[in-house]
């Protein structure tokens, strides 16, 4: 099948309505990952920023704005039919359609939150690299979800499924790549409603 850019996908897929099974498919593994950052943020001495990079329609972003804790909470995407839709169901919100890798943010945050995004990169490695240099605060953290992975059998067909370029990385390859950024405190655990299909990964910035 030809290959097309992921955000051309996924501009296709929110026309036709399919974020919202996307949204409900993550929900389990996404909640454990916004209760890990919760958790982390009690530790905080303010109340704390987010991102969530490749938000999709921004129902994570509104998770988390929603929290007491959270004082600013955003969403960027490289799709404009999601960003659309993020702002047509979030007027107030902050939601920005942007291209990674190249786009640089001009703040950094406490808290990084990516579901389902970061294995579409070429060079997912060097993203992770930049997260930590010029995305997150020191003592900020990243937590980062993905389900196509070397030990996850049944995800080694999407690309030709969906039309899509894939970066394959083994769970050790995912891990030495969080240490190579420079990550420390690296966590990681598989989660999912039916099976363990979830690779989550959390990271801290300590230096
Ligand atoms: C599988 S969807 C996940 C969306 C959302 N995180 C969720 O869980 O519902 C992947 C998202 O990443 C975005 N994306 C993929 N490659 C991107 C890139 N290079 N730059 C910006 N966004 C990208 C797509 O547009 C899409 O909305």
């Amino acid at each position: 099948m030809e290959r097309r850019p992921a955000t051309d996908i996924f501009h296709d897929w929110a026309l036709v309505g399919k974020d919202e099974g996307m949204e409900k498919g993550h929900a389990f593994a996404v909640n454990e990952m916004l209760d890990f950052i919760f958790k982390q943020a009690q530790e905080l001495p303010d109340k704390f920023s987010a991102i969530d990079v490749g938000c999709g329609n921004g129902w994570v972003v509104r998770l988390l704005k929603n929290h007491f804790a959270c004082d600013y909470a955003e969403g960027i995407d490289g799709a404009t039919a999601m960003i659309e839709k993020a702002e047509t169901i979030d007027p107030e919100g902050n939601y920005s359609k942007r291209t990674l890798p190249e786009f640089e943010p001009s703040r950094k945050y406490d808290f990084l939150h990516s579901m389902e995004f970061l294995y579409y990169l070429n060079d997912p490695q060097n993203m992770l690299k930049l997260f930590f240099d010029q995305w997150i605060n020191l003592r900020g953290w990243a937590v980062i979800g993905i389900d196509h992975y070397l030990e996850n059998e049944e995800s080694l067909t999407w690309p030709e499924h969906v039309g899509v370029n894939m970066t394959t990385l083994s769970i050790n390859q995912w891990l030495e790549a969080w240490r190579n950024a420079g990550f420390s405190n690296i966590k990681h655990w598989r989660t999912g409603k039916d099976s363990s299909e979830t690779l989550i990964i959390a990271g801290q910035k300590l230096a």
